[in-house]
C-alpha cells in the first residue's frame, strides 16, 4: 500500500499536470479551432492533443518507470506496467469545439487494477475535483458528499450519448424516456467526467451512460465512491471503467434507477 506522503506526491504531479493542461484549454476555448474527425460526429482537436502532450510529458518526468494510458495518441508501458496513468486530456471535446463552456481534464492513478487517485479539473470555473482511495472526496480541498435526495421523483439525473447515436437512436431514448417520465429533471452536460464529479459533490443525484471510455470514468467513478455514492451497471453488478454501462448515484435512489432501467421498454 502507498503511504500519504506518496499520496501527496502523486496528487501533486496530477495537479501540475491538469493546471498546466487546464491553461492551454482555457487559452484555446474561443479562438478557432483545428479540427479532425476520428468518425462522423467524434471530433478531436488540437487542443487535445497539445492537452494530453503537456499532462504526458509532465507524468513522465516525475515517474518515468509508469505506464501511462491517454485518449488520444499514448499507451505507453512503463518499467512497473502494475502502475498506470489513465488520461482524458480534454473530456467535452464536442463542447470544446463549439465554445459551448463545460469540459474538463480527468487523471486517475491506478496500482495493480485498484484505482488510488482521481482529479477532474474545470479549467473555466477553476474547481478541481479530488479523491484519493480511503481518504474521501473534496472539492478545491474542502470535503465533499452526494446528495441525500432518497426518491427519483425528486431527482436531478445527467446522462450522455455515445458516439454511435444516430445509427441506435431509439435505443438511447428508450432510458431517457423511461427516466424522464419518473425525475425531475435530466441534464445532458457533455463531459462525463464532470458529471461523476457532479454526482459526487451533490449537484447532481444519480447519472447513467452507455460505452463510455476508462479515461472518461477512472477519476469521476473514485471521486463518486469517495464522497459516498454508489456506482455500479445497469443490472447492479460492480462497476468497471472496462465495462460498457455506468450507472452512477447518491446511493440513496441506486435501488430506484436500476428498476427503471430494467423496465425501460414497459
Ligand atoms: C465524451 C464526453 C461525453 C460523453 C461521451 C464521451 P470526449 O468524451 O464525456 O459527455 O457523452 O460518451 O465520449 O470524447 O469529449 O472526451
Ligand atoms: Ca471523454
Ligand atoms: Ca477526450
Amino acid at each position: 500500500m502507498s503511504t500519504k506522503d506518496e499520496m501527496t506526491d502523486y496528487l501533486d504531479v496530477a495537479w501540475q499536470a491538469a493546471s498546466a493542461a487546464g491553461e492551454i484549454i482555457r487559452d484555446n476555448w474561443q479562438r478557432p479551432k483545428t479540427i479532425d474527425y476520428k468518425g462522423a460526429i467524434e471530433l478531436v482537436t488540437s487542443v487535445d492533443c497539445e492537452s494530453e502532450r503537456k499532462i504526458v510529458e509532465t507524468i513522465r518526468r516525475n515517474f518515468p518507470t509508469h505506464s501511462i494510458l491517454a485518449e488520444e495518441e499514448t499507451d505507453l508501458a512503463g518499467a512497473q506496467p502494475d502502475w498506470r496513468w489513465i488520461v482524458d486530456p480534454l473530456d467535452g471535446t464536442t463542447n470544446f469545439a463549439h465554445g459551448y463552456p463545460q469540459f474538463c481534464v480527468s487523471i486517475a492513478l491506478e496500482r495493480s487494477g485498484q484505482m488510488l487517485l482521481g482529479l477532474v479539473y474545470d479549467p473555466l470555473r477553476g474547481e478541481c475535483f479530488r479523491a484519493v482511495k480511503g481518504q474521501g472526496a473534496t472539492l478545491n480541498g474542502a470535503p465533499i458528499a452526494t446528495s441525500s435526495t432518497n426518491e427519483l421523483d425528486k431527482a436531478l439525473l445527467a446522462t450522455g450519448f455515445p458516439y454511435d447515436h444516430r445509427e441506435n437512436a431509439d435505443f438511447y431514448l428508450s432510458y431517457f424516456k423511461a427516466f424522464m417520465t419518473r425525475c425531475q429533471g435530466i441534464r445532458r452536460g457533455g463531459s462525463a467526467a464532470l458529471d461523476l464529479s457532479y454526482v459526487a459533490c451533490g449537484r447532481l443525484d444519480g447519472f447513467w451512460e452507455m460505452k463510455l471510455k476508462p479515461w472518461d470514468t477512472a477519476a469521476g467513478a473514485l471521486i463518486v465512491s469517495e464522497a459516498g455514492g454508489k456506482l455500479s451497471d445497469f443490472s447492479g453488478q460492480p462497476f468497471s471503467i472496462w465495462g460498457t454501462e455506468t450507472l452512477a448515484s447518491n446511493g440513496a435512489i441506486h435501488a430506484e434507477m436500476l428498476t427503471v432501467l430494467k423496465l425501460r421498454n414497459v
